[in-house]
């Protein structure tokens, strides 16, 4: 028994090292030279092959045009201030309980104040008036970068900040801001059947303005949600500041803006609205409660 432990103990010394044979682990150094060699190159193949194709792809993409656009349209509608489930409650009487809404309003507002949109070689202006698209050349020509439109924030009216920096909020009568996400290359329809408007909007379709609505979610606010303005650039969205080109292209572009301002909400309800923009090549899902729409809940209290 014991002479076999220690044969078996010497076979695996032996196996370790054959110094006989001069073998490591039953190879010699050659053979595992051979070996080491073999899966070198072997890896070598496999990360050039594999770097290869990333590059062959790169080559086909573009750095402006997206070659996968699945989000051609249409496009999402945001706002702010926007908080937690969409709602909005504040007194009027406690300017903390409306700070972080006007705080948000005064940072989103920052790149489009006036100074801001001074340089002459990147910003140009687009007209008071709602014009027609605004045509940069393709995506692929080498005109590099891009003119932005510039946007006045005087467009805000008492929205703005300019005047009241608790944008109405002080007032129970508080503004929502409101865009349009950027999508590169996409041209906003006016909405091409009157039908489909809501009644307000019906026999004012200005042929390059994109409108919004909002109105009250549920039959009981009815009555309740009061008269809305919406400043801006005419009552929507423009077209001479699309289509937009892109991050690189067009790193200046700012996208226009609308203000809602909710003059005469009644105090101490929750109040549901929905805001939606209209346009031939804007619909809505069921999924993306964002998509050309949103919905907010106004709860004020005094
Ligand atoms: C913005 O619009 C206001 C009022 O329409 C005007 O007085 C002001 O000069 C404009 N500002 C710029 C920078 O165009
Ligand atoms: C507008 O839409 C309605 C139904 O949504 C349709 O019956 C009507 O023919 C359309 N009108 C035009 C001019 O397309
Ligand atoms: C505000 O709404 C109330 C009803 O909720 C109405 O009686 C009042 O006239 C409205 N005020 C204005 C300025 O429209």
């Amino acid at each position: 028994m014991s002479g076999n432990k220690e044969s078996d103990g010497g076979g695996w010394k032996n196996f370790m090292w054959n110094s006989e044979k001069r073998e490591f682990l039953g190879r010699t150094g050659c053979s595992w030279l051979k070996i080491f060699l073999f899966y070198v190159i072997f890896y070598g193949c496999l990360a050039g092959i594999f770097i290869g194709t990333i590059q062959a792809l790169l080559l086909t993409l573009s750095n402006y045009k997206p070659t996968y656009q699945d989000r051609v349209a249409p496009p999402g509608l945001s706002h702010t201030p926007r908080s937690d489930k969409s709602e909005i409650a504040f007194n009027i009487n406690d300017p903390t309980t409306y700070k972080k809404y006007t705080d948000s309003m005064r940072s989103f507002l920052g790149k489009y104040q006036t100074d801001q949109q001074k340089a002459e070689s990147k910003f140009e202006d687009c007209g008071a008036t709602p014009q027609t698209y605004k045509d940069r050349g393709s995506l692929e020509n080498d005109l590099g970068q891009r003119m932005a439109c510039r946007f006045n924030i005087s467009w805000l009216q008492q929205c703005s900040g300019q005047h009241d920096p608790t944008f109405g909020f002080e007032e129970g009568k508080p503004c929502l801001i409101v865009k349009l996400n950027r999508i590169v290359n996409f041209r906003p329809k006016v909405p091409g059947n009157e039908s489909s408007l809501p009644e307000a909007l019906r026999g004012k379709v200005n042929p390059n303005l994109i409108p919004i609505h909002c109105k009250n979610k549920r039959e009981d606010d009815e009555g309740k949600i009061g008269e809305i303005k919406y400043y801006g650039l005419g009552e929507g969205f423009p077209l001479q500041y699309y289509p937009y080109y892109g991050k690189l292209l067009h790193p200046q572009y700012l996208q226009p803006l609308v203000a809602i301002h909710f003059t005469n909400l009644t105090v101490g309800h929750e109040l549901r609205i929905e805001c939606k923009v209209y346009g031939a090549n804007i619909d809505y899902s069921e999924k993306d409660r964002y998509q050309g729409r949103f919905d907010v809940k106004f709860t004020i209290s005094s």
